[in-house]
């Protein structure tokens, strides 16, 4: 296992889209380790393959962050989705910044596991929109693309500093994808 570079925004490799996976041998076992490190070194909840300039339809998400649990999806589709939800989003390829950006409320997912096994999952709030981030970037798209303007980190910290003073819930730290 090796953690891989993470490439930003300038790379070509990002606005690509990706092959779906074909052969579950020991190349994608060790492309999706490595993908499981390199998004554990970098304390995120959500890494695409195309993010380490491999244009393949795998990526590793973290559903729950309170449980830290890393799932694998290879050829993830969308089957159902439901409602709309804006909230703050970031992305390991676009370091230090952050935009507002609606997803759906709930999305339920099928994809396959690293032997071609398929499989159904479902999330709500942050997991939905880790989903739909990740499932995003497999299609050459990132999220900036919805959002009307991005924040700085330190912009961010004040308006949910300011959220809070009048009365917000306290927010957790935000982690990106
Ligand atoms: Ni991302």
């Amino acid at each position: 296992m090796s953690i891989r570079t993470i490439l930003t925004q300038e790379d070509p490799t990002l606005y690509k889209v990706c092959h779906p996976v074909t052969r579950f041998d020991g190349r994608l076992a060790d492309l999706l380790d490595d993908l499981r490190e390199t998004l554990t070194e970098a304390n995120g909840v959500g890494l695409a393959a195309p993010q380490v300039g491999i244009l393949r339809r795998a990526v590793v998400v973290v559903p729950d962050p309170e449980k830290d649990e890393m799932i694998e999806l290879v050829n993830p589709e969308i089957l159902a989705q439901e409602g709309e939800e804006e909230d703050w989003e970031g992305c390991l390829s676009l370091p230090g910044m952050w935009g507002r950006v609606k997803r759906p409320k709930w999305v339920k997912i099928r994809a396959q596991d690293r032997n071609g096994n398929w499989f159904e999952t479902e999330g709500a709030d942050l997991a939905a929109r880790c989903f739909c981030h990740e499932l995003e970037h497999l299609e050459g798209h990132m999220y900036d693309e919805h959002a009307d303007r991005l924040y700085t980190a330190e912009e961010l910290d004040e308006i949910l500093a300011n959220e809070e003073g009048q009365g917000g819930k306290p927010k957790k730290r935000r982690r990106r994808r």
